[in-house]
């Protein structure tokens, strides 16, 4: 456990502050596997956050609510005064957050480059939105020296929203005389050179993310990106098999960390979750859960499930598929416009296949709670976690977590982080919808002792590396870190 206290610096708050109908500030719960996996971390290391709570300066903002006492989500623990708020001005923030964040960074790490677009004033808006970011965490490490004059405060930064924060933050801290740890954690892919030279601020930005003592990626093939990109574009000498990185005079360490959840909390969930309600007993559910986005393979989803209809006229009345897609970045052109195609193909084979009784696909457009999901992953015969990439996702673990009764089965891509470890899926690649269908149909038929001994493997391998183990391991290479870099390049 870490005997330093920590500062968290994500672009969000685990949760959204919103006002209810009665004009009262509450929180609201948010989606997606940053927030899955460190608001567990915070609440139990007693640290503080520093991040955006859905407001902008224009909102004076007057406080933090705590959670309401019904709160069963895992940030319930997390006190108002564990939250720093940092709120920027609507424009600059649209500009830094849907203009640079999303429209750009985003489907770059994907390897998505024809979707990036890249403009000047949105990356001088991400620079000044990081700075603002990095004044917060200052005030958090203020905050704590105070209380503990001795302790070295970790600031522990998080994602691509946050690439250019660790230098701001290092600068802040010199001229308050505090020394502090800083580590950095990205939780989307890494890509390679060939991407990254397309951004034509690379060579700042890559200083910029040197500015953390510790860079974690969630693979080995990140990490090795990252250095391969440092190497080439800045002429840092590296050394691939100690992940070290010279750069000014610092030595910089890169770990693969792959990141997990709280495995024992889905776990419990499903063991207690209300079971979902079918057309009949016999029913076998198919199941999707993400964010709508275009990353995650949701229209060659639907293409590959109408192909297997289409080869298993049997399987009408008798599968359903439950597909649930939370609203993200809606304020993005590309986000727009995946919601309508998706729209519109599920509508088509909706009405191409059903029958007075039956619906294949049963579209949530929506956030749903841990417990609802928990309940979704038991009681589904398979899951499809197919994305054309994704840094790790965490969906396909939480599925192997709540398999508490009939084991199903996972159907996963190998362009997911977690395709690299959990070798007991049914792997299938998004693009080839022949062999997709094809899979779907083997998940679906697949023998239960076939089923039993892939998902009994899968579960063994989660429980053991779930997110307090991803914690540990982080914790120890920072610890590690303070010993090591005293070494030369
Ligand atoms: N999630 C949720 N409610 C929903 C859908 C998803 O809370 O309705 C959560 C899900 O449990 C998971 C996270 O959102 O922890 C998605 O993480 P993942 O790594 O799969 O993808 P990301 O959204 O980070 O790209
Ligand atoms: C992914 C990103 C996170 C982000 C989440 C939800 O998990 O890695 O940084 O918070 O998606 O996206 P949003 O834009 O709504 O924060």
């Amino acid at each position: 456990q870490s005997s330093s206290p920590m500062v968290v610096v994500a672009n969000r708050l685990p949760f959204i502050v919103k006002k209810d109908e009665n004009g009262v500030l509450v929180r609201k719960q948010c989606a997606g596997g940053l927030v899955t996996a460190v608001a567990p971390v915070v609440v139990e290391t007693r640290g503080l956050w520093v991040g955006w709570p859905g407001l902008h300066k224009e909102d004076n903002l007057e406080y933090i609510p705590e959670s309401s006492p019904d709160d069963k989500s895992p940030t319930a623990g997390l006190k108002s005064e564990q939250v720093i708020p940092v709120m920027l001005p609507r424009q600059l923030f649209d500009d830094y957050y849907n203009g640079c964040c999303n429209a750009c960074f985003w489907p770059l790490f994907h390897s998505m480059p024809d979707r990036a677009l890249f403009q000047s004033d949105k990356w001088q808006a991400y620079l000044t939105a990081n700075k603002e970011f990095a004044a917060r965490a200052v005030d958090a490490v203020k905050k704590i020296h105070a209380e503990q004059p001795d302790a070295v405060p970790l600031v522990w930064i998080h994602d691509y929203q946050l690439m250019c924060a660790a230098n701001f933050i290092r600068n802040g801290c010199e001229a308050e005389g505090i020394q502090v740890k800083l580590a950095f954690f990205l939780h989307i892919p890494f890509p390679s050179w060939d991407m990254m030279r397309l951004f034509p601020w690379d060579d700042e930005l890559l200083q910029n993310i040197l500015g953390a003592d510790s860079i974690g990626f969630h693979l080995e093939d990140y990490c090795f990106n990252f250095l391969d990109c440092c190497q080439r574009r800045l002429g840092c000498r590296t050394d691939r098999q100690k992940m070290l990185i010279k750069h000014n005079a610092r030595l910089v360490t890169v770990h693969p960390l792959p990141i997990s959840i709280p495995y024992e909390r889905f776990q419990s969930l499903a063991q207690v979750a209300p079971a979902v309600v079918k057309n009949n007993p016999e029913e076998q559910i198919l199941l999707g859960v993400d964010r709508l986005d275009y990353t995650k393979g949701l229209v060659h989803r639907i293409k590959a499930f109408e192909r297997f209809l289409e080869k298993h006229p049997e399987q009408i009345e008798k599968v359903v598929f439950i597909q649930v897609a939370v609203p993200s970045r809606t304020d993005v052109k590309e986000y727009q416009e995946l919601k309508e195609e998706l729209d519109m193909e599920i509508g088509k084979l909706n009405g191409r296949f059903s029958t007075a009784n039956w619906s294949p696909i049963r579209y949530i457009y929506g956030c749903i709670s841990q417990e609802q999901l928990a309940a979704f992953y038991r009681d589904s015969s398979v899951a499809l976690v197919a994305p054309l990439r994704d840094g790790m996702n965490l969906v396909a673990k939480e599925f192997v977590a709540c398999q508490t009764k009939e084991p199903g089965v996972l159907v996963l891509s190998p362009f997911a982080g977690a395709g690299s470890s959990m070798a007991e899926a049914l792997q299938v690649n998004p693009y080839e919808t022949e062999l997709y269908a094809d899979t779907i149909n083997r998940a679906i038929t697949m023998p239960k002792e076939e089923r039993e001994l892939r998902m009994s493997l899968l579960k063994k391998r989660e429980r053991e590396k779930d997110v307090n183990y991803w914690l540990e391991s982080f914790l120890e290479s920072v610890n590690c870190d303070c010993k090591n870099t005293s070494g030369r390049l």
